[in-house]
């Protein structure tokens, strides 16, 4: 259940923290098990005096951060990150993963890809033998989208906007649309990164394909450690 998922998410949070040390560079990654990465090293500043500076990769996570006041800098102002520490949706045995169910895709792989290290938290029931089911986020351009979800359409894609409550299109921190391809299986993921990337219109997609060096993943037996 939710409370179970919960502990997990946080376990593996509270593993992770352990990784931030005084002085680093730290990304800061986006959703529910970031949060309690975040309430931890907010919890350690506080506490134990714990100093560093993070980038972050949402709006949401730099208010819950700067609320702890831990210092907070642009991703250009810095020269590279020593560790970012991110959610996923899913995960696989290869390494290669969903993220943006939160919609924040985008600055979570420009954080990634300028990090010497990253590391994902996720609760167990994240880790799959094939990423697909979780219906992948795409980062689209407001104009000329509805041809873009129509090419999606046409090559089987099974694209979906994805609205808020109100029925209005979610929007990201780059005020992007968000489509996602409800695909079920991805067996070749680097050639569907390859096809979406080049479609016009699309900025990013949420597939990470062997770019995470560790997951940390919440296990009832205690968080265990899967290596790149
Ligand atoms: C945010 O856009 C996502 O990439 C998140 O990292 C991912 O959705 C994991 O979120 P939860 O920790 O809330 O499951």
């Amino acid at each position: 259940d939710k409370a179970q998922q919960d502990a997990l998410k946080k376990a593996a949070g509270i593993e992770a923290a352990k990784l931030v040390k005084d002085g680093m560079i730290v990304g800061l990654g986006t959703g529910s098990t970031v949060r309690f990465l975040v309430d931890e090293l907010g919890r350690r500043v506080q506490e134990e005096g714990l100093q560093f500076t993070g980038v972050t990769t949402s709006r949401r996570t730099q208010e819950q951060a700067e609320g702890y006041g831990i210092k907070i800098v642009n991703v250009d102002d810095v020269e590279e990150i020593d560790v970012t520490i991110d959610g996923a949706d899913e995960v696989d045995d290869n390494f290669n993963g969903i993220k943006g169910g939160g919609a924040a895709l985008l600055w979570e792989k420009i954080v990634a890809i300028n990090s010497k290290k990253i590391v994902w938290i996720v609760d167990e029931s994240k880790v799959v033998e094939t990423i697909g089911k979780f219906p992948l986020p795409v980062e689209v351009i407001p104009f000329g989208h509805g041809h873009v979800v129509e090419k999606m359409e046409k090559k089987g894609y099974k694209p979906v906007l994805r609205l808020d409550a109100d029925g209005n299109p979610v929007l990201t921190d780059e005020k992007n649309y968000v489509v996602d391809l409800h695909l079920e299986k991805i067996e070749k993921p680097f050639e569907l990164q390859e096809d979406l990337i080049n479609m016009v219109g699309v900025v990013e997609t949420g597939l990470f394909l062997n770019m995470v060096d560790e997951v940390i993943v919440g296990d009832p037996d205690g968080p265990r450690i899967l290596t790149n």
